[in-house]
């Protein structure tokens, strides 16, 4: 279990192995993502310039993937310590499912945005819920404005979206802790030696992350069963 005491302010970090046992695949583990899709091809603005369509066939795939996903006990925890912690607690994920949400988490920042949402890749019209997929023989939606739509994602190449924020709660932190994140990803990867100095620096997930050396503490096994014993609530 991890203690929590009344002073202390928890920062989450999850990445997607917090969505696996919900069925929502990762991206570098077996059966990951990035094993059957290039990142150049469906994922960085050029990408989406080259071959709109391509894109949003990956990114309609996935909202039919994350569509038929339900919440596991992992989210659930972490809703249940939201409860317990109110504001000592800031949630990061870098997912952009909307798992968190579903097992009743209120404060979600999405560093790298939504699926569930979309947005104009010309003007500056706010994102929008959009769950619709576009494939073929489906045209890529217009804005008004004349520009496409894109999912509101953060792609390779693009700046995170909170930092200021995000950097906010690190200072304040003084437990970190990492759920389901292999670590090689900036800026999310150096979160943890941004703030090990100051604060219990946790990682839960199956195996050692790359920045494992950053944790003083590391509990090898999977969200769903771990985070309901490390966060009993
Ligand atoms: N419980 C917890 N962790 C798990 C589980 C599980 N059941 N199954 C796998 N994992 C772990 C893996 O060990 C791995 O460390 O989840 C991690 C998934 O790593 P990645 O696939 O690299 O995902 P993530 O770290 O979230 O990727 C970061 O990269 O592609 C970009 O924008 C994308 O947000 C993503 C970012």
């Amino acid at each position: 279990m991890v203690e929590i005491a009344s002073t202390d302010r928890v920062f989450i970090l999850t990445g997607a192995g917090i969505s696996a046992e919900s069925g929502i695949p990762t991206f570098r583990g077996e059966g990951g993502l990035w094993r059957s899709y290039r990142v150049e091809e469906v994922g960085t603005p050029e990408a989406f310039r080259r071959d709109p369509r391509l894109v949003w066939e990956f990114y309609s795939m996935r909202r039919r993937v994350a569509s038929a996903a339900k919440p596991n006990p992992g989210h659930v925890a972490l809703a249940k310590l939201e409860r317990a912690l109110e504001d000592r607690l800031f949630l990061c994920t870098q997912n952009v499912d909307s798992l968190h949400e579903q097992a009743g988490s209120k404060r979600v920042t999405h560093m790298h945005g939504e699926l569930f949402k979309s947005r104009c890749d010309s003007c500056r019209r706010a994102p929008f819920d959009d769950a619709n997929t576009y494939e073929p023989p489906a045209e890529i939606p217009r804005c008004e404005c004349g520009g496409r739509i894109r999912p509101h994602i953060c792609w390779f190449g693009e700046v995170p979206f909170d930092l200021d924020r995000i950097f906010q709660a690190l200072e304040e932190c003084t437990v970190f802790v990492a759920v389901g994140t292999s670590g090689v990803v900036e800026p999310a990867a150096s979160f943890v030696a941004h703030v090990r100095r100051r604060a219990r620096t946790i990682y839960v997930g199956p195996e050692e992350p790359a920045n494992k050396f950053a944790f003083t503490e590391c509990h090898l096994g999977k969200a769903g069963e771990m985070l309901p014993n490390l966060f009993p609530g």
